[in-house]
């Protein structure tokens, strides 16, 4: 050993960064200091309030209800759901969640799911990760388990089948009607098959699948039938109630095994829970993990986490027993009626079409008009302060821009539709966007595994996405329809991975 016993090389202990931003300064900052730092790296993101934000946030545009779920989000923080027996008041929240989600889904005392059980999840993923879980775990005589979804299904339940190593299966949609056929479903239905699931409605459409159909032919093989109403579930039965033609899509459809739906989604908690259902406990035992084969805590857990903070499950009681059933009827009139006219001012632009009639709360629309690129039309409604999503092209289906629409987006839907076919407007003016020859041939050719990490950081530096501008931040460029359109391009392994790569070159520490 050449090292001098007690030798000091470099600092011993935590060390501190000096840097600006550092989450670990030498000394600790006043906490209003801090509080205003937050505050001022939030004004970089999109403004979650205001009605023009058509993804990721849902916003009810009720005063005061913010305040109230922080307040009951504070109260309960630092309560851990890991162990029910110590904090009851969790248990005493999570079950009243979960029995208002099963009435609103024809589950509970009176109807024909009496039974339905369940668990509060951190979101969308984690219950469909958790719903083919059990769906798996219940059949252990299968050694190679298969996963059956149309492919409009969410992205998450691929996540799941990598996860848990099942393997996915698809079917196709029609391109008319974006719902798949359920003699289809029927077809690929193979003996390994422990699960089949179909949306209610679509996150990309907004569609609701033939939920009555697809959960008679599993339910005839007997296979398990999840229904994803993750994203409008907590809506559809109120449009219903307005006079919405909604299809049956719960409990009440007979074979329909579990059903997540999320509460940071239509029921306007803040984020971080969803809620599983099961029509009954046998069905949901499987989900459960349970360890006692260590000298610590036996370890029983129904979710994904062991420690779970208490605040976003206190937050979500708060905001339902704030809104109440009428509340929430209020809501999906005020999103029915904005949803009715965004599609109407999509309807009244020379060069764009409706994907789908809307049914519930999602207007997607696509270009009938090669020189209407979407890609720059999303960047010319942000240019005029509407964010909206812009969907790659699948199959069948062409590219499409997205709209999530809340209830806070009512009143500024008169503003929408002249500044959408302005945008459409200045988006002909602009011309397609023209992705130089190599570069497309690049990507039309380039296979996953020849992306190294230089290539990588070439094209990154190339279409101005980087990392950290002298400590400035993260560098997004203003426009992303060259970004998009290469994505579109790319065939979609390729473009997992230039996408894992590109925020992954984002997410760099800072010292
Ligand atoms: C239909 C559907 N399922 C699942 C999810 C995943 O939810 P989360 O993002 O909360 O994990 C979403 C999210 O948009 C969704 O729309």
């Amino acid at each position: 050993m050449s090292e001098r016993r007690g030798a000091v090389r470099g600092p011993v202990g935590p060390t501190t960064g000096d840097g600006e931003r550092s989450a670990l300064p030498a000394h600790g900052l006043p906490a209003d200091r801090v509080l205003a730092e937050v505050r001022a790296l939030r004004t970089a993101d999109r403004a979650t309030h205001g009605g023009r934000l058509f993804a990721y946030v849902y916003d009810p545009a009720v005063p005061g209800l913010d305040d109230l779920a922080a307040a009951a989000h504070a109260a309960s923080a630092h309560v851990n759901g890991l162990d029910p027996t110590a904090f009851p008041s969790l248990l005493t929240m999570e079950n009243a969640l979960v029995g208002a989600a099963a009435r609103l889904l024809g589950g509970g005392p009176g109807t024909t799911a009496p039974d339905v059980v369940g668990s509060v999840t951190s979101g969308g993923t984690e219950s469909l990760v958790l719903a083919v879980k059990a769906a798996r775990d219940a059949r252990s005589d299968v050694a190679a388990p298969r996963l059956l979804v149309p492919v409009t299904a969410h992205a998450a339940f691929a996540k799941a089948a990598h996860y848990l190593r099942l393997a996915l299966d698809t079917v196709p949609v029609s391109p008319r009607t974006l719902r798949p056929d359920p003699a289809d479903v029927a077809a690929a239905i193979r003996p390994e098959t422990v699960l089949v699931a179909c949306s209610a409605p679509s996150y990309a459409h907004g569609v609701v699948d033939p939920v009555g159909a697809v959960a008679a032919v599993a339910a005839q093989r007997g296979v398990r039938c999840h229904v994803d109403a993750c994203f409008g579930g907590w809506t559809l039965p109120y449009l219903r109630r307005l006079g919405a033609p909604v299809p049956p899509f719960d409990f009440g459809v007979d074979g329909v095994t579990s059903i997540s739906v999320d509460l940071h989604k239509y029921a306007y908690a803040p984020k971080g829970v969803s809620v599983l259902l099961h029509r009954d406990a046998a069905l949901r035992a499987p989900q459960y993990f349970a360890f006692a084969g260590w000298p610590g805590y036996t370890m029983v857990n129904p979710v994904i986490s062991s420690t779970r903070s208490g605040g976003p499950i206190a937050a979500a009681y708060a905001t339902l027993r704030h809104l109440g059933d009428d509340g929430y009827l209020a809501l999906a009139e005020r999103t029915r009626t904005a949803v009715a006219g965004l599609a109407d001012a999509v309807r009244g632009v020379d060069g764009l079409r409706l994907l789908a009639e809307p049914e519930s709360t999602v207007v997607c629309f696509t270009s009938t008009d090669p020189e209407v690129d979407l890609f720059t039309l999303v960047d010319e409604l942000t240019a005029r302060g509407w964010h909206t999503q812009p969907q790659f092209r699948y199959g069948d289906l062409p590219a499409s821009v997205h709209l999530t629409v809340t209830a806070a987006v009512a009143p500024t839907v008169p503003a929408f539709g002249p500044d959408l076919a302005d945008a459409v407007a200045a988006t002909r003016a602009a011309g397609p966007v023209r992705l130089p020859a190599d570069l497309l041939a690049l990507v039309g050719t380039l296979t996953p595994d020849a992306l190294t990490p230089d290539l990588l950081a070439g094209l990154a530096a190339g279409l101005g996405l980087g990392g950290d501008a002298g400590g400035a931040g993260p560098v997004l460029p203003e426009r992303m329809a060259t970004v998009n359109t290469l994505l579109d391009a790319a065939p979609p392994a390729l473009r997992e991975r230039l996408l894992a790569g590109f925020v992954g070159l984002l997410q760099r520490p800072t010292y």
